[in-house]
């Protein structure tokens, strides 16, 4: 259908270059003020016949890395689709002994690493003041209204992979990975997993009233284990596939309800209302 609404996408991180179980509609490639999306974004369908899209966060191929990935090109592109809430993945390091690689976890708050290094804001180059709210980083309502369906889909999937809530993500500057003493810091500040994605991407959904929630994957314990080896991008490699295969039964478990959540999708609309500085008079 040519006007088929799509009003979820979904952000595919590190090993997550498809989804599973849709039917493939066209690929699209919409150039925005920010330039091009990382990727072709897939538009497909459900057994239900609604369509969602699906942007693969570091390319198809992989070729950019965390900080050169253009979130202000991807967002803009799925707003201009019509979405309007995110289900993003991506792979995390665990700074908690009890949330061990393989394990997934919807985190609610993010400290930010990445701040005066990335172009965060949509305002840059306007004459527009915008202060946008990011207490709360993820759609609140969202995290509930997945947390006890990724419960069930991860049960009925049988591998026994746990999900852990109500988690504190921080966003580093890579391409290296942290050294022992950040590690140990970022235990100490009340981090729980460490990643290098998930910002500007949560901020810019913010600022485009996008609904935005991260189910965050974990690769690895970082390097915080005072007798463990430190973090290697091979010992990531090693269950970004199993991760990749649980993501991919876990969106489909979700898609198809949550693309009939009329009310939740429009979670964010309307939050930017307050957020611009009025103009004073000139004197
Ligand atoms: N992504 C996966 N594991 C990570 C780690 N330990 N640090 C930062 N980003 C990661």
């Amino acid at each position: 259908m040519a006007d088929e609404k799509i009003l979820v996408g979904v952000i595919g991180g590190s090993g997550l270059y498809h989804l599973d179980n849709l039917t493939f509609v066209k690929e699209v490639y919409p150039e925005t003020p920010w330039g091009f999306p990382s990727s072709p974004i897939t538009i497909a369908s459900l057994p239900s016949g609604a369509q969602v899209a699906f942007l693969a966060r570091h390319g198809k191929h992989h070729t950019y890395s965390p900080s050169t990935v253009p979130s202000r090109a991807n967002i803009a592109s799925l707003k201009s689709l019509g979405v309007r809430t995110i289900i993003a993945f991506s792979a995390v390091g665990s700074l908690r002994e009890e949330i061990a690689p393989g394990h997934f976890a919807l985190p609610n708050q993010i400290i930010d690493r990445t701040k005066g290094i990335r172009p965060t804001t949509f305002f840059d180059e306007t004459n527009i003041v915008a202060h946008t709210a990011f207490g709360d980083p993820f759609t609140n309502k969202l995290l509930e209204w997945l947390e006890g369906r990724i419960r069930k889909a991860l049960e009925d999937d049988g591998k026994g992979v746990k999900l852990h809530t109500g988690k504190c993500i921080v966003c580093m500057e890579g391409p290296q990975f942290s050294t022992r003493a950040e590690s140990v810091m970022y235990r100490m500040w009340g981090g729980d997993l460490i990643n290098m994605s998930v910002l500007p991407e949560a901020k810019l959904a913010r600022e485009a009233e996008i609904g935005y929630a991260l189910i965050a994957t974990a690769t690895d314990y970082d390097s915080w284990r005072p007798h463990s080896d430190s973090v290697t991008a091979a010992e990531v490699f090693k269950t970004l596939k199993q991760n990749a295969d649980t993501s991919r039964h876990v969106a489909a478990a979700v898609l198809e309800d949550l693309v009939k959540e009329t009310n939740l999708l429009e979670a964010e609309a309307g939050s930017m209302k307050f957020s611009i500085m009025p103009r004073t008079a000139e004197q």
